[in-house]
């Protein structure tokens, strides 16, 4: 900050002044403003002087640089405190408001605007539409408000003729979610009359000057202001006409964008065109005495039409309201009474001001019923907080006070009075109650940092010299930095003016100015304000802040019996009590409620609920206007007072509204009233901050090992002592009873420094324990879902043995062994396991079955099997049933013939080759590769294939070592051709012979055995099925295949251009 304040712009904080004199407060005042240093702190109270001139303090680029700052990083401006009260509302989760305050024309409702702006800037960085929709109406809000509630005055040309607060809900992220206005006393008086140089509310312009044609034409308006009485006061005043036309298409825009319907717009145009038509309303008494009108009538009937069309109501109601009034006269009757002239221009006044009262009012709830937080729930949601920033009407004085100047300075002394309770008094009171004073330990320590802890002392002193401090402030001030020396100094007793007495005097219940007011509206009877005044005076004859001509004749600047003077604390004000009575009374007779609640336009309807009731019907009075605004500033007061307050006090620095021009005088006369002077003292007698103990602790307990988690000292207190000695801080802070008190923000910004250094390492090691929460719980759930999983898993194995169990419990039972018995379908797991099983149930079943087979068979059945393996499913029938015998060359049933002279040639060859067993013998039809067809026999003996020749004594023609014999080759179907391949020999293509029974099959037996054989002998023999066969003989290639002949008797071999035919005899 520094480096962009140097010393030539002044003191950015007041409290660094080195005497708190008004002179030096002017004197810096004026040199910061001459800088275009507008904006100044006193501590975190900010002080604004209006520049009367675009400064480039704003923007986009103005807002980043205080972004997330501390107050004291930046030189002072309205976005410091704006982000203060938003970190503040934050940090803590507590509502904050911000109190603007100044007279008219100060910057008040500019200061709303950039606070505004500023906080739709740095909120919603995530862009949600909701949030986006609320932030827009914020924004859009305060065009439309002050085209209906701003006017032009001599003090300021956008002058807020109502009193407004806004708060703004936020979520716990800190984003807007919504928001809602209090609108307070529109002063609706202006509608009617205007002083000179001063102007009705801008809507009226806007729409004369700025609708199009055509839309003035519906409305029945003409383009020019002077026109209409209640615009012609300010006709000559207005601004260009091209800007009242961009306002009035602004405000239409801005009407859209918040979301009133088109109906809703045109009704507002249309209700602000009948008040205008209404003004122009004027009567006369006419001679004859009309039944239903009296004496009385309208000049322009016109104008009536207007009216009556606008606000879509009957003509003759219209008329009616206007000339007379019904009353009721007791019980059910009610009669007609026709008003004086007087009567009905009043009438007519009441019910316009009445009507822009509740149009503006029905434009603010509508408004607030679009920015309505929507869809909240604070269970979900957390809760919200709020910011609650107030632009009220400053405090006035104009050469004619009335009943609103009146009100409007009871609400600044309100707001005055909430002001001293927050800053100046509790300030006092809070020390007092945690027992600090200061004093000066030594003169070289900390100049300007010298607190300690001391019993309050009753007795007070400064500078050594008894008496009240007050009284001695000026040097008290001077004496307290100047002569820092030894001795001790008592905190400064700051002395203010506490305008509580005045607040009393409006408000009091009985005697109070207002009390006064209602009784005198309550009393039946010609009461005057005379009258009522009288009243004033009696009561508070003796009141020093009150006074009347009557009370002290010499003052001529009062009028007698009509003025009364209230000392206020900003300045005097003489007040006129005209019209007192009747403003507070704020009657409009019950005609014109019922007759606008009847209208067919539902906007206008909508503004007039109380038109409902019927005249007959007891209405309780209504409150008055004075009693509405007083329950009304209570409430806001106990609002402000239950959040944090931030203050800005804006000075207005000419009544000429000219840039670059400071009028002392009239500036030190606000600073004056203001109290900044004392804001000041108190201030620099003060701290920047208060902590209760526990809540600094946890706030800043990681900057310290002794603190950091939880600390071990005899009290939070104590711990307090060893976070602040750690950081070397403990010279510029005081401890209370309770509460640690920090004198200079720099050591605020100190801790809060380290505290955002340690943050991110807290954050990350929060992450990390919760995420090894989350981790060890994701853990400890896939170990039970593991552990249910195992024990499943274990119960369908157990399931699964069991029933397996129990259904093999027949499979011992022969001649079966458990063949038809079905496996049940095992769990995954067990798939492999029952494979094995099945593997080793089918082996132990073969077991069985083999075992029960005599030895004799065994080798038939291995034949059979070898022959299965080779045959199974590739050859239609291969002779399985058969009891396969083998030699049927020595066996008398197949070879009655000669079976003897086989034997003779098998025991010769027996003795000559030495053979073991005789594997396969037959007899065969054969065909060689010169197509000669012969029988033969063949033997197959454990050593050697045997082509034999029967006809010869079976000699033979032909021996081949059986280890030669590579394969086989038959062919599908029941044919008995068979090819036996040997290394080095030709193929031999032979013809199984049929003999008993006819057509046995033998091929199977043959393949089957010769199988066997090799397998024994642990040597492959390749089988062939094919019904093609292809052979090889003497290097030539042939084929033979066999082909069905019923009509053959014997099978026999075909030959024709190189291929054999078998010719099968079928069956
Ligand atoms: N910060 C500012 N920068 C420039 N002009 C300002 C500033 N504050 C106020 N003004 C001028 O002063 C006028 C009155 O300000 P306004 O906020 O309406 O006063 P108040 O609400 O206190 O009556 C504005 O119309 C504007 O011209
Ligand atoms: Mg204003």
């Amino acid at each position: 900050m520094e480096d962009e304040e140097g010393p030539d712009c002044g003191k950015a904080d007041f409290v660094l002044l080195d005497q708190v004199t008004m002179e030096d407060f002017m004197e810096n005042l004026k040199l910061r403003f001459e800088k275009g240093r507008i904006y100044t702190y006193i501590g975190e109270v900010l002080v604004s002087v209006n520049p009367y001139q675009e400064l480039p303090l704003y923007g986009p680029e103005a807002i980043a640089r205080y972004q997330g700052r501390e107050l004291y990083e930046r030189p002072p401006h309205l976005y410091a405190v704006a982000n203060a009260a938003y970190r503040a509302m934050k940090r803590r989760s507590r509502d904050t408001c911000i109190v603007i305050s100044g007279e008219s024309g100060a910057g008040k409702t500019e200061a709303s605007k950039h606070i505004m702006q500023y906080i739709a800037a740095v909120t919603n960085p995530s862009q949600r539409a909701e949030v986006e929709r609320v932030k827009d109406v914020l924004l859009k809000s305060t065009c439309v408000l002050e085209a209906f509630g701003n006017a032009r005055t001599n003090r300021n040309h956008n002058s807020s003729r109502f009193g407004k607060y806004m708060d703004i809900n936020f979520d716990f992220k800190g984003d807007p979610v919504g928001g809602h206005i209090h609108s307070y006393l529109l002063e609706k008086s202006r509608v009617l009359k205007q002083h000179v140089g001063e102007r009705n509310f801008h809507a009226f312009y806007q729409l004369l000057r700025g609708s199009e044609d055509e839309m003035l034409r519906e409305l029945h308006l003409q383009r020019n202001p002077a026109l209409y009485n209640f615009t012609r006061q300010g006709a000559g005043l207005s601004a260009l006409e091209t800007d009242e036309k961009s306002h009035h298409q602004a405000v239409t825009e801005a009407m859209r964008v918040i979301g009133f319907s088109p109906e809703e717009v045109g009704s507002v145009h249309r209700i602000l065109a009948a008040i205008l038509h209404l003004g122009n309303i004027e009567f006369v008494e006419t001679e004859e005495d009309t039944l239903e009108q009296g004496s009385l009538a309208v000049t322009e009937e016109v104008l009536v039409d207007h009216v009556a069309e606008l606000t879509a109501t009957p003509r003759e109601l219209v008329l009616r309201c206007l000339l007379a009034r019904t009353v009721a006269s007791g019980g059910r009757e009610v009669i007609e009474k026709g008003h004086t002239a007087a009567e009905a221009s009043y009438a007519r006044d009441a019910c316009a001001k009445a009507v822009y009262q509740r149009l503006f009012e029905w434009v603010v709830d509508r408004i607030n019923g679009v920015m309505e937080p929507r869809g909240r729930d604070p269970r979900r949601d957390g809760k919200d907080t709020v910011i609650g920033v107030l632009d009220i009407y400053g405090f006035e004085v104009f050469p004619v006070n009335s009943f609103e100047q009146f009100c409007i300075n009871y609400c600044n002394e309100k707001l005055q009075q909430l002001f001293i309770q927050l800053i100046l008094k509790q300030e006092q009171e809070e020390y007092e109650r945690e027992g600090i004073t200061w004093q000066s330990v030594s003169a070289r320590a900390h100049p300007t940092r010298l607190w300690a802890v001391r019993e309050r002392a009753g007795k007070q002193t400064c500078g050594g010299r008894p008496g009240r401090a007050g009284a001695q402030q000026g040097r008290c001030g001077r004496g307290w930095l100047a002569g820092l020396g030894s001795c001790l100094l008592a905190l400064p007793q700051v002395e203010y003016f506490n305008n509580a007495t005045i607040v009393e005097l409006v408000e009091r219940p009985h005697r109070g100015i207002l009390a006064v007011l209602d009784e005198a509206c309550s009393t039946a009877g010609p009461i005057t304000d005379r009258i009522f005044l009288q009243t004033l005076d009696t009561h508070h004859r003796h009141h020093p802040h009150y006074t009347s001509r009557q009370l002290c004749p010499t003052d001529k600047t009062m009028e007698f019996g009509r003025d009364f003077r209230i000392k206020h604390y900003a300045g005097d004000v003489t007040y006129s009590v005209e019209g007192f009575i009747d403003k507070n009374r704020d009657s409009l007779f019950q005609d014109f409620k019922r007759l606008l609640y009847n209208s067919t336009d539902p906007t206008l309807k909508a503004m007039w609920p109380d038109g409902q009731q019927d005249i007959t019907e007891v209405t309780k009075r209504p409150l008055t206007a004075g009693t509405l605004f007083k329950n009304s500033m209570v409430a806001l007061v106990e609002n402000l007072a239950s959040k944090e307050p931030f203050y800005i006090r804006c000075i207005k620095p000419n009544e000429d509204k000219v840039a670059a021009r400071l009028d002392e005088g009239h500036c030190r006369h606000q600073v004056a009233y203001l109290g900044l002077l004392e804001n000041v003292r108190v201030r620099r007698a003060g701290f920047a901050s208060r902590q209760p103990y526990p809540r600094f602790l946890l706030r800043y307990k990681m900057t310290c090992e002794y603190t950091w988690p939880n600390h071990l000292l005899g009290s939070d207190k104590a711990a307090v002592g060893a976070l602040l000695e750690q950081h070397g801080l403990q010279g510029d802070v005081a401890f209370g009873h309770s509460k640690l008190f920090i004198r200079s923000p720099q050591t605020l910004v100190t801790l809060e420094q380290g505290r955002a250094r340690l943050i991110p390492i807290i954050v990350l090691l929060l992450q990390k324990a919760w995420r090894g929460t989350l981790a060890r719980r994701r853990c400890r759930r896939l170990r039970a879902i593991y552990t249910i999983m195992r024990w499943f898993r274990r119960h369908k194995v157990r399931a699964h043995l069991a029933e397996l169990q129990r259904q093999f419990q027949a499979a011992r039972q022969p001649p079966l062994y458990g063949r038809d018995l079905v496996w049940p379908p095992p769990p995954a797991v067990l798939q492999p396991f029952q494979d094995t099983c099945h593997a080793l149930f089918c082996r132990w079943r073969a077991r069985q079955l083999v075992k029960n087979i005599p030895p004799s068979d065994m080798a038939q059945i291995k034949a059979k099997v070898a022959a299965m393996g080779a045959l199974q499913e590739l050859r239609q029938d291969w002779g399985c049933r058969r009891a396969w015998a083998r030699d049927y060359l020595s066996s008398a049933t197949d070879n009655p013939t000669a079976s003897g002279l086989f034997a003779q040639r098998l025991k010769i060859l027996r003795e000559k080759d030495g053979f073991g067993t005789v594997l396969f013998s037959s007899h065969v039809r054969k065909v060689n590769r010169f197509n000669k067809r012969r029988d033969r026999a063949l033997l197959l003996t454990d050593r050697h294939l045997y082509k034999l020749e029967p006809a010869r004594q079976y000699r033979v023609m032909r021996a081949v070592p059986l280890d030669t014999v590579t394969g086989l080759s038959v062919t599908s179907g029941r044919d008995q051709l068979v090819v036996l391949h040997a290394r080095g020999q030709d193929d031999l293509v032979v013809c199984l012979h049929r003999s008993q029974p006819p057509l046995d099959n033998r091929v199977g037996e043959l393949v089957g055995v010769l199988a066997a054989h090799c397998q024994g002998e642990g040597r492959a023999l390749e089988v062939r099925v094919s019904d093609c066969i292809p052979l090889s003989q003497r290097g030539a290639r042939r084929l033979v295949s066999v082909e069905l002949r019923p009509e053959q008797p014997e099978p026999d071999f075909r030959c024709s251009r190189g291929t054999f035919t078998l010719l099968w005899p079928s069956s």
